[in-house]
């Protein structure tokens, strides 16, 4: 997958979040078309209770994880809270460190104050996705996590800014928690893939969490997560079993032993 190729791709979109070596040597080999180094890592993989505390050098890290591990997909990688928001040349360093991690491509929040940003990204070669609807970086100005868009001046200004990406040069656009008639009128009034979570099923693309995906987190379960694995129990057994398997003298057999 390139960005050329997503605009052509008759199928729906699919991009997940990937942190981690381990896992996405597992998701190079399937079918997911992009990879998204997304700042929820600080919540999913260190426990924060927002995407604030995620600064360059973390996403820098988990994005030369994820390369390493899936050399074969596109992989986006989020630029993190404020790190775009302190001149130009501070972003730009930004994002040299995260396209010199592995990452094809960028992430941004939001559109106010940053158009210039994108246009001058998108001319020096940097693909640029842009992120608007349910933007967490702005978690607290927002007044918590919560679907956008549900009256007319924020829908229509929704509107209004994803065509601006477009127009800036983003090549797609991620939508997050609006209603999904408003998920439609977005993806109907732009040229580029839409990528949604927690819009509805009428953007080009869905995007999830791969640790909800596979239901490793039982805390989080909000109307837009499904549950492709039972992943916590999975684990949970696996791990029972072995310390039983242990306890018992079941572990390690014979043919487990160097002889
Ligand atoms: O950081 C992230 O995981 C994201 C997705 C929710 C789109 O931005």
């Amino acid at each position: 997958m390139n960005i050329h190729r997503l605009n052509s791709q008759e199928q729906p979109l699919t991009m997940l979040t990937c942190y981690d070596y381990w896992s996405a040597q597992l998701l190079n080999h399937s079918p997911v078309d992009m990879l998204l180094v997304g700042d929820s890592l600080a919540m999913v993989m260190h426990g924060h209770d927002s995407t604030l505390p995620a600064d360059v050098d973390i996403m820098a890290l988990h994005t030369r994880a994820v390369s390493r591990g899936a050399p074969d997909k596109f992989i986006i990688a989020d630029l993190p809270f404020l790190s775009y928001r302190q001149g130009r040349a501070q972003a730009v360093k930004a994002v040299q460190k995260l396209m010199r991690a592995g990452a094809h491509a960028v992430k941004l929040e939001g559109v106010k104050g940053n158009r210039k940003l994108i246009r001058h990204l998108v001319d020096s070669g940097v693909p640029v996705m842009g992120h608007i609807g349910l933007t967490p970086q702005a978690v607290h100005a927002l007044g918590g996590y919560r679907v956008q868009g549900r009256d007319n001046d924020t829908a229509n200004r929704l509107v209004k800014e994803a065509r601006q990406l477009q127009q800036t040069g983003c090549f797609a656009l991620v939508i997050e928690c609006v209603p999904a008639s408003l998920g439609q009128t977005i993806t109907e009034s732009v040229g580029i893939p839409t990528i949604g979570i927690g819009a509805g099923p009428h953007t080009r693309g869905q995007v999830l969490v791969l640790h909800d995906l596979l239901g490793f987190n039982t805390t989080f379960t909000p109307k837009f997560v499904r549950h492709y694995a039972n992943g916590a129990d999975w684990l949970n057994q696996a791990v029972s079993q072995f310390v039983d398997d242990v306890h018992t003298g079941k572990f390690p057999a014979p043919g487990e032993s160097y002889q």
